[in-house]
């Protein structure tokens, strides 16, 4: 099988560069249509790639589980029966919760939110409602802030947990526009049960057939956003090994490549964990454009590795 890595867990860059090549000429069957309208705009959003992530996933699982969850981008590609989608970032999972309970609630929020930004000081009004959400972290302004802020990228200060990002220069969507995203994905979503759960809470719950996918925040990378702290892998690749004992299917996506080939983040794998590495190509890095004051870098084509249990 030419996608199983020899195991070192060292691919040079001719290796690596071969086999990005190869799943792009060559996509993979999918199970499924690409799905390519976002509710969130959300940095390290896999809506882009998830239609290669899910060509990998098992032909049959039980239920589908999602404990980083983020913008949902994997879940609504995929539309499962039956999912456990979960993140421990609570304003985020408001939103999924309205999403399912009252839609009408999730599009008035959005429309009253953007009727206030663009009557008049539009970075004015943005800011008051970015103050608002500092004053109390809440899902209502948070989804409109991930639409309206610069790059799309939430990012939150280091010392106190602020949302920090500027107005973006892009006028969001229109209500309309959005009133009938929220009915794809709430359709699409219907499935899922929403809650606010650490990952080890959420992967505990998996069952044997069950299929996880783990996104968890990138070690270098994405420390800053979501209000997350440094992240321990390892404990990760514990929780992992305690599915794979359970007869639980887990795939992970892990922080992979950028300029050309160069390794970003360089992790030990335990031994034996995962049976296969795939590399999955998800475009250019919207983090990097956004702190390079929006450039379009040519060299910054990012690929995912995918660590599967089985
Ligand atoms: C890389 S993002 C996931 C992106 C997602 N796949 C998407 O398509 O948008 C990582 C997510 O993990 C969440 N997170 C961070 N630490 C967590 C933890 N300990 N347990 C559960 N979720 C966590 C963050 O809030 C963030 O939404």
């Amino acid at each position: 099988m030419n996608r199983i890595s020899d195991g070192s867990g060292h691919d040079g860059e001719d290796g690596l560069m071969q086999r990005m090549l190869f799943e792009n000429d060559l996509p993979r069957a999918s199970p499924v249509a690409p799905f390519k309208t976002q509710l969130l705009k959300w940095i390290g959003s896999k809506q882009r790639s998830a239609q290669q992530i899910i060509s990998y996933f098992p032909n049959e699982f039980d239920r589908y589980i999602e404990p980083f969850l983020g913008s949902a981008g994997v879940l609504a590609t995929l539309a499962p029966k039956r999912a456990i989608a979960s993140d421990v970032f609570q304003p985020l999972i408001e939103i999924w919760q309205t999403l399912h309970d009252a839609p009408h609630t999730l599009k008035d929020w959005y429309a009253t939110r953007r009727r206030r930004m663009m009557s008049g000081d539009k970075v004015g009004e943005y800011e008051k409602i970015k103050a608002s959400y500092n004053a109390n972290p809440n899902g209502a302004d948070l989804l409109f802030l991930c639409r309206s802020c610069y790059g799309g990228v939430v990012r939150f200060r280091k010392a106190d947990g602020f949302m920090s990002t500027p107005c973006g220069i892009h006028t969001p969507i229109d209500a309309e526009s959005f009133a009938a995203r929220v009915e794809e994905w709430r359709r699409r979503t219907a499935g899922a049960s929403f809650q606010v759960m650490d990952y080890v809470e959420a992967m505990r719950k998996a069952r044997k057939g069950d299929l996880v996918y783990c996104d968890p925040p990138y070690k270098d990378t994405q420390k800053i956003l979501y209000g997350a702290q440094a992240f321990d892998l390892r404990r990760l690749f514990e929780v992992i090994g305690d599915c794979k004992r359970r007869s639980v299917f887990v795939a992970l996506s892990i922080d992979g490549t950028k300029r050309s080939g160069d390794l970003v983040c360089d992790i030990a794998m335990p031994n034996g964990l995962f049976e296969r590495e795939v590399f999955v190509s998800c475009g250019r890095s919207m983090l990097r454009r956004f702190q390079m004051g929006g450039q379009t870098l040519e060299k910054e084509i990012v690929a995912d590795r995918l660590l599967l249990t089985y």
